[in-house]
């Protein structure tokens, strides 16, 4: 089959197409055709092993000191279960199934085995019916990540509920999420974003490259921070000065992203019930795996960058 294999850390360049062999299944594993993954965050940060030194050394401990451990990088995958092991009972041939791959890496490749249940491996489940592929990889991993941390907010109707960074993979899944919970959502973007962002629900707009304060008279019950840590403006400083006096703020950074997949079994039901549709970015084929990288690397995605794969029939 064919994989993309990270040679070292490095530039997107690091990156090539390789030959490897298809894997087969241990009996209790299934065997997934893989038809979409995505260049996310994480892809970048495994790749280019580009993070600040307190990170940098727990991260290369945990994925190979001088080049990743798992060659085949990748973490998210959408596809098909083309065989199944003896033990396995979650799933038959033939279902269409989304999910992360975890520390097993082998989401950039046109195979991968996985287990049925979740573990720091990787969590899978049925797909929601009603998008493709590559938005399923959207709603997977911008998915998790929205879900798990606007669950901390407990977010009630009427709530104000503030997205810092509203444009990204999980931003765009995060505001829908508000919305359906029957937030009144205020959406942080730069300018070329504010329509996107209006159009997935915010009742409100604000450009952090035009704006550096909030309006005193409002106060947010929850603020999200969907961008992370690494990246700021002094209006993501203001934000924080204005959440309500018993009002929450998360980044999306705080706590680790749980491979879940009762959760993306969550994040199907809203989708099928139309409450969220997931924003693609581009698509590119899986040889143009290096400009995909170049893209995501500039931190300007909107939505999610799906990479395709196997073609569907
Ligand atoms: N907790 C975990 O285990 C875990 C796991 C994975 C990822 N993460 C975190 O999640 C973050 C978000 O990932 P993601 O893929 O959802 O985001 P993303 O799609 O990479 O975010 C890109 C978006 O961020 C916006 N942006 C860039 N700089 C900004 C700034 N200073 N202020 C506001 N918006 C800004 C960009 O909009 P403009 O072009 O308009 O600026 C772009 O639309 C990652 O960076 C990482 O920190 C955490």
């Amino acid at each position: 089959m064919k994989a993309i294999i990270c040679t070292k850390y490095g530039a997107p360049e690091v990156l090539q197409i390789r030959q490897v062999e298809k894997p087969t299944p241990k009996d209790d594993e299934v065997l997934i055709k893989i038809y979409a993954t995505a260049v996310t965050a994480s892809d970048i940060f495994i790749r280019s092993s580009n993070v600040p030194i307190q990170v940098l050394i727990p991260m290369r401990i945990m994925l190979g000191l001088w080049k990743p451990r798992k060659s085949i990088i990748g973490l998210v995958l959408a596809g098909e279960i083309e065989s199944i092991g003896k033990d396995i009972k979650k799933f038959k041939i033939g279902d269409q199934v989304y999910g992360l791959t975890g520390f097993g890496l082998g989401a950039y490749a046109e195979y991968k085995c996985m287990k049925e249940n979740d573990s720091t491996y990787g969590c899978l489940t049925i797909k929601p019916t009603n998008i493709s592929y590559e938005e399923a990889t959207v709603a997977a991993y911008g998915g998790l990540l929205a879900f798990q941390s606007l669950e901390k907010g407990n977010i009630q109707p009427g709530q104000n509920v503030l997205i810092y960074g509203a444009s990204g993979t999980s931003g765009t899944i995060a505001i829908q999420l508000a919305k359906y919970l029957g937030a009144k959502v205020t959406g942080v973007c730069s300018t070329t974003n504010l329509a996107l962002v209006k159009s997935l629900g915010a009742d409100d707009v604000i450009d952090y490259t035009k704006v550096d304060t909030l309006d005193p008279n409002v106060q947010y019950d929850f603020i999200l921070d969907a961008v992370g840590k690494m990246k700021t403006s002094k209006l993501k400083k203001a934000c924080k000065k204005a959440l309500a006096p018993k009002g929450k703020y998360v980044s999306i950074d705080d706590e680790k992203l749980m491979l879940d997949s009762k959760r993306l079994d969550s994040i199907k039901e809203v989708i099928e019930a139309g409450h969220i549709k997931p924003i693609i970015d581009k698509c590119y084929s899986f040889e143009d795996i290096v400009e995909a990288h170049r893209y995501v690397e500039k931190g300007h995605k909107k939505g999610g960058v799906a990479i395709l794969i196997n073609k569907k029939e």
